[in-house]
């Protein structure tokens, strides 16, 4: 904690000391805030934009309506960021998260005493470090489905990921590292916190957003990289037979990039070189468009 700073609606305090979260806020009471989480590479915070842009979306989704612009939240995470690098050299992790406010107990919008409040959360990128590339990260495909689009949309990124974390306890119990979902008809959703894909035949496979998932930043650049580099690739639905016999799987997110997967239930697998090649090109192209920044 001590290496973390927190900027509250503009005030900025080290991690230890940022305990004024409201207990009427509407985060606290009923989960009604939403979230994005991007990180630095040397400094320079890479798909701020995008980040920016599907936190508006979530929005949207979540009829919230934000009373603070883009361009002054992206200056609040930037002179946050340069104050926690003053102290500490290291890349980034920053959270942005948007209350809908404070305000007396009861969903009604007039009950709200605030506009929506922000709180931006840096800490190091060191952090959140994965285990090594060889390792890998060690799956299950859970029992609990994951949210049906109807009923709480994974595309609208909220500050309620009971879903996510449910599935994530569910994993550990069983000695994984962490857990995929389904939707109701067992089709492969998404992790609690990363995006999927496998490999079979040189074919690189994701499921269609549809099904019920976030829309990865992380996953919609890869996308594009396969495009640029003909690398075959298809959007289909699949079940977890095909993750069996794949010839690999990798995750994608912010942090992770993009990560092996060594294990799917009782399936083990060993970090593929399409995966690793992926790997390599995504870093190159970050590193590249954080320059031009
Ligand atoms: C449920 C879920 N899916 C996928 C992702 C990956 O998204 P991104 O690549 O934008 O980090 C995240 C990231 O937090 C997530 O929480």
């Amino acid at each position: 904690m001590e290496n973390t700073l927190v900027n509250s609606n503009g005030t900025i305090t080290s991690g230890l000391d940022a305990n004024n979260v409201s207990v009427f806020d509407r985060s606290f009471v009923y989960g009604d805030s939403l979230y994005e989480v991007f990180r630095t590479y040397d400094g320079r915070p890479f798909g701020m934009h995008e980040h920016f842009e599907r936190l508006w979306v979530s929005a949207a989704l979540c009829k919230m309506k934000l009373s603070q612009t883009q361009d002054h939240l992206k200056a609040e995470c930037i002179k946050t960021i340069k104050e926690f690098r003053e102290k500490n050299k290291s890349d980034v992790y920053c959270r942005i998260i948007m209350s809908r406010g404070v305000g007396k107990i009861g969903f009604g919008l007039k009950n709200l005493t605030t506009p929506t409040h922000y709180y931006i959360i840096v800490q190091s990128v060191d952090d959140f470090k994965s285990a090594p590339i060889e390792k890998g990260i060690r799956l299950q495909v859970v029992g609990r489905l994951r949210n049906d689009p109807r009923a709480l949309d994974p595309a609208m990124k909220s500050g309620n990921y009971l879903n996510s974390l449910l599935a994530y306890l569910e994993a550990q119990e069983d000695g994984f590292d962490d857990a995929l979902m389904c939707n109701h008809q067992g089709f492969l959703t998404e992790g609690t916190t990363f995006n999927l894909f496998y490999i079979k035949r040189g074919i690189v496979v994701t499921s269609p957003l549809p099904l019920g998932m976030l829309d990865g930043i992380t996953r919609r650049l890869l996308i594009q990289f396969l495009a640029e580099k003909n690398i075959p690739f298809v959007e289909t639905p699949f079940k977890k037979e095909k993750l069996y016999s794949a010839d690999e799987v990798f995750i994608t997110s912010s942090l992770k990039e993009v990560y092996p997967v060594t294990q799917i239930d009782r399936h083990k697998k060993k970090p593929g070189s399409l995966t690793l090649k992926l790997r390599e090109i995504f870093h190159e192209r970050v590193l590249a468009q954080c320059l031009k920044n």
